[in-house]
């Protein structure tokens, strides 16, 4: 599946406002929203559709509406909580699952150790969102265990990509495409995508 770097100009300005590092609480999660949803918009351009009738104005009316069971919105914690609002302004109606993932610093493995899917997950496409693909660790925990709870349609909403997570993500799971603001240079010998946004999570909750 492919990457999306959705390259529109107010995508671009916005994550350059981003990157400064005097940005404010404020303004990193209002930018955070506003790109969260852009990609949303990208990202359900070929939700299905179905016919229906409503009652207009000069009488029965044929008209459109997304068909099949709403989309489950799946933030990674802690850092996806600041996406996950400017996807809900684009579709309010969808449910929410939320999936907590830490390193377990001895096998440095992803370790779940939060989750809470919503049901009827083979009949709902999931939007997972998290700022930052990193390494791409959580991510394919996130989708291994979507798919498992039997997930067929996943996409994955990213503020900024490194290329080793995009990598390991799709290597993992080929099916998954995944829809970011920008693909950065790589990780730094810490683990941070580079020039990327810092910690996102700190940024967005104002912890540091
Ligand atoms: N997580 C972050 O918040 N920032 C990075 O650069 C990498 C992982």
């Amino acid at each position: 599946m492919p990457v999306h770097e959705i390259r529109h100009p107010l995508i671009r300005h916005k994550l350059g406002l981003m990157r400064q590092a005097t940005l404010s609480t404020k303004s990193f999660r209002e930018l955070a929203q506003e790109i969260a949803a852009l990609l949303t918009y990208e990202a359900a351009k070929d939700l299905p559709l179905e016919p229906a009738m409503v009652d207009g104005w000069a009488g029965p009316t044929q008209v459109e509406r997304l068909a099949g069971k709403k989309i489950t919105v799946v933030p990674i914690l802690r850092a996806g909580i600041g996406m996950l609002d400017g996807v809900l302004s684009l579709i309010p109606g969808a449910r929410v699952s939320v999936v907590g993932i830490a390193r377990d610093e001895q096998t440095l493995q992803a370790q779940t150790y939060l989750e809470r899917l919503v049901g009827e997950l083979d009949q709902r496409q999931a939007l997972i969102v998290d700022p930052m693909l990193a390494t791409g660790g959580s991510m394919v925990a996130t989708i291994d265990l979507l798919k498992q709870a039997g997930c067929k349609e996943i996409r994955a909403l990213v503020l900024v990509a490194a290329p080793e997570g995009i990598a390991r993500v799709t290597a993992a799971h080929p099916d998954v495409a995944i829809y970011t603001a920008s693909v950065d240079d790589g990780l730094n010998e810490d683990g941070y995508i580079m020039p990327g946004l810092g910690d996102a999570g700190d940024r967005v909750f104002g912890t540091k």
